[in-house]
């Protein structure tokens, strides 16, 4: 990976070969509509719901980046975590956000000062099929696997790319505590509003069920193939966090 990805250029979504990883046109497009529709929006929420600028700093440490270290977050939005994983990479390393909406990066790009910082990068493309050049010393994902239709397939092409670093995800889904059972409804709700509308019955409790599948599988997946495995759950077990060290082949 280098700073030279750093770029506007669009990767090409639509040559996705044979495997079903990526998103399919129809979804890839729908995400692209709505994150790039409410991105304004979206930016707020990702920075100023309560407690969440700890979980975000909560999800970097678990990166375990040392300055000049590489890193790489997948499914960026508007760069909310980049900051925190800016610091800890420090002025000889780089923080590269990846997001498949062009809206999302070009916010981040504006409000962070990508330009002006080397330490500081930018890239359009799927996060499915990274298109960066590794070895990186740590991926993370935050509230994005579930949006994939193969998320393990997606995290062992994540894990592929940091052999000796770590890999992060966190995710929201059901909280499977007994005591918080009942918010499950309200969270329910907030799914089907933060969810693109493509994401067919997504005021069906199978989006639910279906986002629950997806981090599952990709936390799962995370933890197969992971060495010091560190899970985590935050407000009542609706976020899930993981994070491991890959082993080198
Ligand atoms: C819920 S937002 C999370 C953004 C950010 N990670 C955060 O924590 O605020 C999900 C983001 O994933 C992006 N996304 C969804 N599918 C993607 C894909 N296949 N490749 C890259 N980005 C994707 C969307 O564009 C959106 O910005």
């Amino acid at each position: 990976m280098t700073g030279s990805d750093d770029g506007d250029e669009d990767a090409d979504l639509g040559d996705s070969g044979s495997e079903r990883v990526g998103p399919d046109p129809e979804a890839a497009d729908a995400v692209q509509e709505f994150y790039g529709r409410w991105v304004g929006l979206y930016d707020l929420i990702a920075r100023h719901t309560p407690r969440i600028a700890a979980g975000r700093r909560a999800a970097a440490d678990a990166c375990r980046l040392s300055p000049g270290d590489r890193a790489v977050e997948m499914g960026c939005g508007t760069g909310a975590n980049l900051p925190y994983l800016r610091s800890a990479v420090g002025p000889e390393g780089l923080a590269l956000g990846l997001d498949v909406t062009g809206p999302a990066v070009a916010h981040a790009r504006r409000t962070l000062d990508v330009p002006g910082d080397p330490a500081l990068g930018l890239v359009r493309g799927d996060a499915t099929r990274p298109p960066v050049r590794g070895p990186v010393d740590a991926v993370l994902g935050t509230f994005v696997s579930g949006m994939f239709p193969d998320p393990a397939a997606a995290v062992d092409r994540w894990c592929d790319l940091a052999p000796g670093g770590h890999v992060v995800l966190v995710d929201a889904a059901p909280s499977r505590r007994p005591l918080a059972a009942p918010l499950n409804a309200a969270f329910r709700g907030v799914v089907a509003l933060s969810t693109p509308p493509t994401f067919r019955l997504r005021y069906d409790e199978d989006v639910t069920r279906m986002l629950d599948d997806r981090v599952t599988a990709a936390h799962r997946r995370l933890s197969d193939r992971a060495e010091a495995v560190a899970t985590a759950e935050y407000l009542f077990g609706f976020v899930r966090l993981t994070g491991g060290r890959i082993p080198e082949e």
